[in-house]
Order: C-alpha cells, then sequence, then structure tokens
C-alpha cells in the first residue's frame, strides 16, 4: 500500500506521473504567458494574438483550479485580481522614500551643477530623466520573483498594495536573466492619458464626481480595496531607481539597462548629459514633446550617474544631494473674467465658475474655470473684468491662479461677493461648520436636487427602472409630468408617447419598468429614498432592524445608534429626513403606490444570528458558491467579511488555493480554517 493515498502502489506512481505532467504543463504556461505579457506591456511587440493570449489564460486557469497544489502567488493568472476586500497591512521601508529638491529656473539647475561639481573636485555624469506624475511604489524582488508592493506613505512606511500592484501587467512577477537574488526597484505607477480620459467619460455618464487628473486616478485606483476593479483600470509603471546590496554596475543608468533586460519597463528617454548646456538642451526639448506622450510628466529629474559619488553627496533630512527635479511651468493663459454663474449640485452644494474671455491654453479653448468656493473667490481677490491667469497643470478643468492687478488700471470693475440666495430658487444659501461650500437647503424644490434625487431613485441599485434616464428625466421634469419620484408612478403610457425620441415602444417600456419597481424589496427602497449618508449597507442594516417605514419613522435617535453601524451622523440624518413633512407627504404617496415600504417574511429568509459578533476571512476558490455569494451569507447570518487576516479574526472561510502566506499567519495566531462544507453545515 503506499502510504499517502491508501491506494496501491501502482496506481500511486500513475498519479504521480500524471501529476508531473500537469505540472510540467503548468510552467509552461506560466512561462509563456508572462513572456508574452512582457512582449506586449512592456516591449509593445506581442507576438500572439489577444485570443491566443486569453485561451492560454484560461487554460492556466482551468489546472490551476483542479490542481491547487501547484498554486504559485506570482502565477499570470494573479493579475486578473480578486473581490476580497482588504484593508492595507503597513510595511516599514527599508531604505526610506524620500522625495526630491524642486527647483523652477535653469538658474537653480546651475546651482544644483555648481555645487555637486565643487563637492565631488572629479568628472561626473549626470542622468536626465523625466519626471512621471503619477504614484510611487517601491517593488521588492526576491530570487527572481515579486515580493511586495509598498506605497511611499510617510516615506518611512507605506500601505502594502501587492495584490493591486499585481495587476499592472507592465510590472513583472517573475524576472529573466541575471538579477541579484535581493534588490528593491523603484518607480512610478500611471494612468495612462487615454485610459484616464475613457474613465472620466464613463464617471460622467454616471453623474460621479470626475478624477481631476491622472495623478489622483492612479492613486485613487491603487488603493481601491478590490483588486478585479485595478485590474480593469490598466495602469501602467516606469521604473527608475534600484536599490540593493548587490547592483550590477556602479552606474545609475547602467543598472536601469541592465534592469531592463530583467524584465522591467524602463523610460526611453533617459539621457546621460556632460555639460550643463546638454543638460538645458534635455530640459528644453521635453518641456514641448512631453505632450506627445502616453502618461503625465510634470518635470525632470537630474540625477548624478555614478553609485559612488551619490554616496559621497549624501542626503539632507529629507532629500538626496545628488538629484534634483526641475518643474515644468504649467502652461497658463492670460484672459478677461466677465461674469460669475453658479451651479447647484444634486447634494444642494454651490459652486462658482468664472466665465471668461475664451483663450487658447494646452491646445484647447478655455471658456470657463472652476472657482470652487467663497474663500478661493476672496483669496484672489477678484473684480468683474479683471485679467486672471488660468492654468491647467496636470488638472482637466482649468483653474484660475491669479490676477493681473496692473492692468486694473482706473477701471476697475466690481468686486465678486459670493451669492447668499440659490440661483435656482432663491432659498437662502447655508454654510455648515468647517465646510468650504454653501448648500441650498431647499432639497424638496429645487430643481437640479429634485432632478438628482430622481435620478438615484431610478438607478441600477436603487430602484432600478429600465428605460429611464437622467435625460428622460430632465425632459419628464421641464414638462411638468413629474415632480418627485412619487408622480413616476402615475405615469401612463399615453402622456408620453407622444413626446420627443419617445414613441409606443418606448414609452410601454418605461411604464413596464415602473411597474416592476413595485417588487423592489424594502432594503432598496430604503436606498432609493436618497436619504443624506444612506447608502446600500445602511439601507440592508436599516430593513433588518425595522419591519416598516412607519417603525423607522417613529425611531428616535437612541433607538437609531443603537443598531450595529449607524452612528450619530446617520442617525441625524434620518430624523432631519423624516422631520420634513414634504417627505413624509412623499412616503405616504409611494405607499399607497404599492411600494415595499415593509419588510415581508420572505426578506428575512436566511437571515439569522448565527455569526453574529464573528469577523470572517474569505480565501481561496470555492465549489458551491461564489465569493460575493459567500459574503452575502456571512452577512445574512449576521457576521462580518473581514479583508485580512488579524488576531480578531474568527475563523477563515477556506477554498482551494488558499495563499501561502495567508495559511502561515493564520496558524502563526491560531486562526481556524474552515472548509467550506463545514461553514455550510454551521450556517444550515
Ligand atoms: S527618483 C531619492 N526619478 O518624484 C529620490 N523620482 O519628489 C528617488 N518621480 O517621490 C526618486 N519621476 O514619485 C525619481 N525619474 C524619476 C521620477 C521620480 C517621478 C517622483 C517620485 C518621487 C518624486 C520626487
Amino acid at each position: 500500500m503506499c502510504k499517502k493515498s491508501g491506494r496501491n502502489p501502482y496506481f500511486c506512481i500513475q498519479q504521480s506521473q500524471i501529476a508531473m505532467t500537469v505540472k510540467e504543463k503548468i510552467d509552461q504556461l506560466r512561462a509563456e504567458l508572462h513572456r508574452h505579457n512582457y512582449n506586449y506591456y512592456v516591449l509593445n511587440a506581442p507576438e500572439i494574438s489577444d485570443k491566443e493570449f486569453d485561451d492560454k489564460m484560461r487554460e492556466l486557469q482551468d489546472l490551476e483550479k483542479e490542481h491547487p497544489e501547484y498554486q504559485d502567488e506570482n502565477s499570470p493568472t494573479m493579475r486578473v485580481g480578486s473581490d476580497i476586500n482588504k484593508n492595507f497591512t503597513q510595511v516599514v521601508h527599508k531604505y526610506p522614500m524620500l522625495s526630491l529638491g524642486n527647483t523652477y529656473s535653469e538658474s537653480e539647475v546651475t546651482d544644483f551643477y555648481d555645487r555637486v561639481k565643487k563637492a565631488l573636485n572629479e568628472d561626473f555624469e549626470i542622468c536626465c530623466e523625466l519626471k512621471y506624475d503619477g504614484t510611487s511604489i517601491s517593488l521588492t524582488y526576491e530570487d527572481g520573483k515579486l515580493l511586495r508592493a509598498v506605497t511611499r506613505g510617510d516615506g518611512e512606511k507605506g500601505d502594502d498594495v501587492t495584490d493591486n500592484v499585481k495587476t499592472i501587467r507592465s510590472i513583472p512577477l517573475v524576472l529573466h536573466g541575471d538579477y541579484p537574488q535581493l534588490f528593491e526597484i523603484r518607480g512610478e505607477i500611471l494612468m495612462p492619458w487615454v485610459v484616464f480620459e475613457e474613465l472620466n467619460r464613463e464617471k460622467e455618464a454616471r453623474e460621479e464626481a470626475l478624477f481631476a487628473n491622472p495623478r489622483n486616478a492612479a492613486s485613487g485606483t491603487l488603493k481601491l480595496q478590490n483588486s478585479s476593479v485595478v485590474a480593469s483600470r490598466k495602469l501602467d509603471a516606469y521604473l527608475y531607481y534600484l536599490l540593493g546590496e548587490e547592483l550590477p554596475c556602479d552606474g545609475h543608468y547602467e543598472n536601469l539597462q541592465k534592469a531592463a533586460g530583467w524584465g522591467f519597463k524602463i523610460s526611453d528617454h533617459m539621457k546621460k548629459a556632460h555639460s550643463l548646456e546638454e543638460i538645458f538642451e534635455y530640459i528644453r526639448y521635453w518641456d514641448t514633446e512631453r505632450k506627445n506622450l502616453p502618461v503625465a510628466t510634470d518635470g525632470i529629474v537630474l540625477k548624478v550617474n555614478s553609485m559612488r559619488q551619490q554616496k559621497n553627496l549624501g542626503f539632507t533630512a529629507k532629500s538626496p544631494r545628488w538629484a534634483i527635479a526641475y518643474k515644468f511651468q504649467a502652461e497658463r493663459a492670460l484672459t478677461r473674467l466677465n461674469v460669475i454663474t453658479y451651479r447647484v449640485g444634486r447634494t444642494g452644494a454651490v459652486t462658482p465658475v468664472a466665465n471668461l474671455d475664451p483663450v487658447q491654453l494646452s491646445g484647447t479653448i478655455v471658456k470657463r474655470a472652476s472657482l470652487h468656493n467663497a474663500d478661493i473667490i476672496e483669496g484672489l481677490d477678484l473684480h468683474i473684468g479683471d485679467m486672471v491667469y488660468v492654468e491647467k497643470g496636470g488638472e482637466i478643468i482649468p483653474k484660475i491662479t491669479g490676477v493681473d492687478k496692473d492692468a486694473r488700471g482706473m477701471l476697475i470693475g466690481e468686486k465678486v461677493k459670493f451669492i447668499t440666495r440659490c440661483p435656482e430658487c432663491g432659498s437662502k444659501l447655508i454654510r455648515y461648520e468647517g465646510e468650504a461650500a454653501h448648500y441650498c437647503p431647499n432639497e424638496t424644490a429645487c430643481p437640479p436636487q429634485i432632478k438628482g434625487k430622481i435620478e438615484h431613485f431610478i438607478s441600477r441599485k436603487a430602484m432600478n427602472i429600465d428605460g429611464l434616464g437622467p435625460e428622460t428625466v430632465d425632459m419628464f421634469y421641464r414638462l411638468e409630468l413629474i415632480k418627485n419620484t412619487a408622480d413616476l408612478y402615475q405615469l401612463k403610457a399615453d402622456d408620453i408617447k407622444n413626446l420627443d425620441r419617445m414613441g409606443e415602444k418606448s414609452a410601454e417600456n418605461i411604464i413596464k419598468g415602473i411597474e416592476a419597481s413595485r417588487e423592489v424589496p424594502f432594503e432598496r427602497v430604503l436606498f432609493a429614498l436618497g436619504i443624506s449618508f444612506v447608502g446600500e449597507t445602511v439601507a440592508k442594516k436599516i430593513a433588518k432592524s425595522f419591519n416598516t417605514i412607519e417603525e423607522l419613522e417613529e425611531a428616535d435617535l437612541e433607538k437609531l445608534i443603537s443598531i450595529d453601524e449607524i452612528g450619530e451622523k446617520i442617525a441625524q440624518s434620518i430624523l432631519a429626513y423624516f422631520s420634513n413633512p414634504s417627505n413624509r407627504e412623499l412616503i405616504e404617496r409611494l405607499k399607497v403606490a404599492g411600494l415595499q415600504l415593509y419588510r415581508k417574511e420572505e426578506d428575512l429568509s436566511g437571515y439569522t444570528d448565527k455569526l453574529a459578533g464573528q469577523s470572517i476571512v474569505i480565501s481561496g476558490v470555492f465549489a458551491h458558491h461564489s465569493r460575493d455569494e459567500y459574503k452575502e451569507l456571512i452577512e445574512k447570518n449576521s457576521g462580518k467579511n473581514v479583508g485580512s487576516i488579524s488576531a480578531k479574526t474568527s475563523f477563515i472561510l477556506a477554498g482551494d488555493n488558499m495563499g501561502p502566506s495567508k495559511l502561515e499567519k493564520a496558524q502563526k495566531l491560531g486562526i481556524k480554517i474552515m472548509s467550506e462544507d463545514e461553514f455550510l453545515t454551521l450556517i444550515s
């Protein structure tokens, strides 16, 4: 008998032979996929079609699923990310992540050059590089494998974002060639312009706040909790600084060329300069040429090339003496301020907008600029008719950065004063303590706020009313067919079928969609009401704690804050909502319309307290349910799904392929590992 399998030895040999071939196949697919990934994302020279790549990836995924014993943290399949939520662990940097001293003029660059020359008193080379405008990252590789990726944080310690970084295709998970056994490489994670613009277009369509620039988009994405969303954001990375005890060369430039050979994406635009004139030539060239790059840059970095000389020069407390950044001037234009208009958002926040004489700036014509809030207007001391400086910098929305006060002469215009009444409904504006924005408090009768509320009500995660979108809502509102959400339930196909771009079919679909929304469960109706701070999760908690909307209406502060996850801020917002008679009236009408403003018995089926007070980590691949379904099952049974293992974790719900580092941590902390079947029995 074979000791391991309990089967006869012949069968056991057969099994291990099959296993060998599977392992070989897995290794071969991994090697191929790493190579094709490098060809595509680093060299920009794919050798196979996307379809062939996807087929190979799928084949590997299937094999890994069937054979969890061969799981590998750096397999190309790790690039797709996972939907586990995690809180990032903080990691102390082995070498602190310092920043660079900034310069803004050629004379400051000359000062830097002269300082270096004097201190070294020997020949030296300066490596000129682009200053990429993204978010910095430190990658550690051991034995040719990506071990860890950590953000800059406060320079001393940063967040471990390894899972998210693994989804960035231009960052190699395994290296090739003659790399050092252990080293760190630092660089910049970037969101290419095209991806950034597309993402903002999508956000605009969903009426979400836009990212101001690709830098914010990249750093925001890197900190997302869900790595599969990170994977979809198509981030890129350039590496520019190699650190370690056993680097191949003395030259920084030469080391990076070696790193390119190991699989890293290194900029093609580095150049060694031997004189100040060569440095200025590089700066002047890239000041204009950078506009043709696929990613954002905000300057040039100059580094003494020899690592020996770098060591001699050393560091100040904040930055190296051997390097400096030269920042490009943000493009700016001078134009006339004609008038200030004000926009009211769906939350009631009022944003001032400067209307300008059209002016050419960074390839587009600018007619408007955001002024953000009253403090900014005051700080600029703006007067109507002023000649103002408009800048784009890395931002997509231009801003006013200064006033040419000399141009005022005798004809100084009226000083800009922030409005005191809402431009849409005339209500007196309010400013909450500690907030920069002014708000219109008239949430039930101010048109942009009403339309915003209706759009939220019909959205997918709320009432999910098919066929209705912001434009249709706007048209219905303008035609006075609807003034609030309850009016939707009185619409008839005959009322709308003859409207612009409508027709019988679309009209019927809208009415059917509205009809169907009567079946939407209590928790989503609560979310759809649009009470401030009552998001999806809070709405679920409320729906579990109150049988009917009447019970919620009658709840006092104490009762509300006794509910898990409801704090004072949310509770106050709920109380304020129900203290408004128009909201109560609206709810009465929604009740009459037949909406689920109460909990049905079946809404509660499957809800228990079996996991009350337990923090559960989900890890691995499951056979019976998806991760999302397990997350829901945990929540339905009053447990809490958490992202990372800590001493507070109650148990780990483990499928196949649980990561070895997680396993090790769980064992170290003595945390129970529960199989899928055990878990299902526990909650059954
Ligand atoms: S070298 C010790 N090189 O600029 C200095 N930094 O303030 C190591 N950056 O945090 C940094 N492009 O995020 C270096 N070619 C480049 C860079 C670069 C962008 C960023 C980096 C750093 C900041 C410096």
